[in-house]
């Protein structure tokens, strides 16, 4: 996913996107492009079906995915079949959409446990979590979204936001402003962490 960064040198900051794509999702491209940042996008299986040219265009466009389930299920109060049974599909569907694979999960609302990450671990997938949560699912604010964000950066810090929400995306621009006045370099998840996650792992930050 793009060029390499060191990020031991550099004040790096993985922004990553939650639930899309969906209907403000090219609209966010186009700001990330103009903007020439790279970020994350942790794509729900059934919007990824019902989407599957801005999936492609997301990978076209240098960003890297991961895989949140295909119908946003909680994985703690889910079987463990059902659990693998939605990340496959899901990564199936990112794979007819763009032709790449994924070993990045985040799991829905950050919900997490032992039986989870066996199967997580089994496929060989990570779990990536996030260390700044800006609240822009709740507080629906191109201010408080990027007063949150800002406030919360730190070297390393992996950013929680969510592309199905217009605030957000009006947010985007301004939060890329602002932290690159700040001297922060804007990297994938996979810039951030390195090529080799531990699978099952749980990932809050660098
Ligand atoms: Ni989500």
């Amino acid at each position: 996913m793009g060029a390499a960064v060191n990020c031991s040198k550099h004040k790096c900051i993985a922004l990553t996107f939650d639930d899309g794509p969906g209907p403000y999702t090219e609209k966010l491209l186009h700001e990330l492009a103009r903007a020439e940042v790279h970020a994350t996008f942790f794509l729900v299986g059934r919007n990824v079906a019902a989407r599957p040219g801005v999936v492609a265009r997301i990978v076209a466009d240098g960003h890297a995915v991961g895989n949140h389930t295909w119908d946003h299920v909680f994985m703690t109060k889910s079987r463990k079949a059902v659990i693998a049974n939605q990340v496959d599909r899901t990564a199936a569907a990112i794979g007819s959409a763009a032709g790449v694979t994924t070993t990045l999960v985040r799991p829905p609302y950050g919900a997490t446990d032992k039986r989870a990450r066996a199967v997580l671990a089994a496929r060989n997938d990570a779990q990536i979590l996030w260390s700044v949560d800006t609240q822009d699912w709740s507080n629906r604010s191109v201010k408080k979204t990027t007063k949150r964000a800002v406030k919360g950066a730190r070297p390393g810090a992996i950013v929680l936001m969510h592309d199905i929400r217009p605030t957000t995306v009006k947010a985007v621009p301004k939060i890329i402003k602002k932290l690159t006045k700040r001297g922060y370099t804007f990297v994938t998840v996979p810039q951030l962490l390195g090529g080799d996650l531990r699978p099952g792992t749980v990932y809050y930050s660098r």
